[in-house]
C-alpha cells in the first residue's frame, strides 16, 4: 500500500544531450519535483544529467549530487547504492517529491535501474519517465535510418566478452554499439572482420557542446574516446544498396 504523506519518486530520462528532447512529462516531472537527484560518476565533477535538464529546473529545487560508482567492487558497489537509497527515503518519507535524473532513457543500461530496484520494494510510488536513447537520437541526428525491413538490429554494450560480441554481430544486419571508450581499438578491429566498420559511425557525447562524429572509425581507432559514445553500424554497403533499391521499389 501506498502512504499519501510520502513523496513521490520520479525517474527521469532526459535523452542523450539536446535539452529540447526531454518529453512533455519529463518536465512537468522535474517542475514538481523538490529534490533533484544529480548522478555523477567518481571521476568527474558536475552531472551530464543535471546540465540537460537545467532549463526546466525550479528556481527554489534542492539539487542533491550522488556518487555512483562503476562495478568493479561489488561490495563497495552495494554499500554506495543502499546509502544513497537511503537518503532518497529520507526525503520521500519527508513528504517531499524526488526526481533522479538519467541520461537517455532510464531503463536502458541505466544507474537507475538500481535505485529503482532498491526503492520497488520499499511501497513508495515510482514513476519513471521515458526518455530518447542515445542511440535513437544518433540516428534521427545523423540522418541514418537504423533498421528497415526484415533488419535484425542487436544493441551491445562493448563491455561485454568478444566471443559474445562477435556472436552477436553475426546474426546481425545493424548493431549498435554502446560503452566503447575502454576497448576501441578492439572493436574497431571486430568489426572489421566481421565486414561491419565500412558504414560505421562513432557519435560521442551527441547533443553536447563538444559532440563529436567519427566516420571512418579504422583510422582512428588508436584514439582516446569519450565515455559517452556510441558507434552504429551495419553490414557491408553492397548489401544494403541492394537492399534499399528492394526498399525504393516497394516504397513506389
Ligand atoms: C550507462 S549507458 C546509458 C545509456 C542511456 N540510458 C541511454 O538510454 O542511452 C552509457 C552509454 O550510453 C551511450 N551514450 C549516452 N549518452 C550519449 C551521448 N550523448 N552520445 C553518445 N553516446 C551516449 C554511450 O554508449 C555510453 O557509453
Amino acid at each position: 500500500m501506498e502512504n499519501e504523506s510520502v513523496g513521490i519518486f520520479y525517474g527521469i530520462g532526459v535523452g542523450p544531450g539536446d535539452p529540447e528532447l526531454l518529453t512533455v512529462k519529463a518536465i512537468n516531472a522535474i517542475k514538481n519535483a523538490d529534490i533533484i537527484i544529480a548522478p555523477k560518476t567518481e571521476k568527474k565533477e558536475g552531472s551530464v544529467a543535471l546540465n540537460i535538464a537545467k532549463p526546466y529546473l525550479r528556481d527554489d529545487v534542492e539539487i542533491i549530487y550522488q556518487t555512483f560508482p562503476m562495478v568493479t567492487n561489488f561490495e563497495e558497489f552495494h554499500k554506495v547504492f543502499e546509502e544513497n537509497e537511503k537518503e532518497i527515503l529520507k526525503f520521500l518519507n519527508a513528504g517531499k517529491n524526488v526526481a533522479f535524473l538519467t541520461l537517455g532513457d532510464p531503463m536502458f543500461y541505466s544507474t537507475y535501474i538500481y535505485i529503482f530496484r532498491l526503492l520497488k520494494n520499499s511501497g513508495v510510488k515510482i514513476e519513471t519517465v521515458p526518455g530518447v536513447p542515445a542511440f535513437l537520437a544518433i540516428s534521427s541526428y545523423i540522418n541514418r535510418p537504423l533498421v528497415y525491413g526484415g533488419d535484425i538490429l542487436t544493441v551491445i554494450p562493448a563491455t561485454a566478452d568478444r566471443e559474445k560480441i562477435i556472436d552477436a554481430l553475426k546474426i546481425s544486419d545493424t548493431a549498435v554499439l554502446m560503452k566503447v571508450y575502454k576497448n576501441f581499438h578492439e572493436v574497431a578491429e571486430i568489426l572489421k572482420n566481421e565486414n561491419m566498420s565500412e558504414d560505421a559511425v562513432l557519435v560521442s557525447r551527441c547533443g553536447l557542446n563538444d559532440e563529436k562524429i567519427i566516420e571512418n572509425i579504422d583510422e582512428h581507432k588508436d584514439e582516446q574516446i569519450n565515455y559517452l559514445s556510441t558507434i552504429l553500424t551495419r553490414r557491408n554497403s553492397k548489401s544494403t544498396t541492394a537492399r534499399l533499391k528492394i526498399v525504393n521499389l516497394c516504397e513506389k
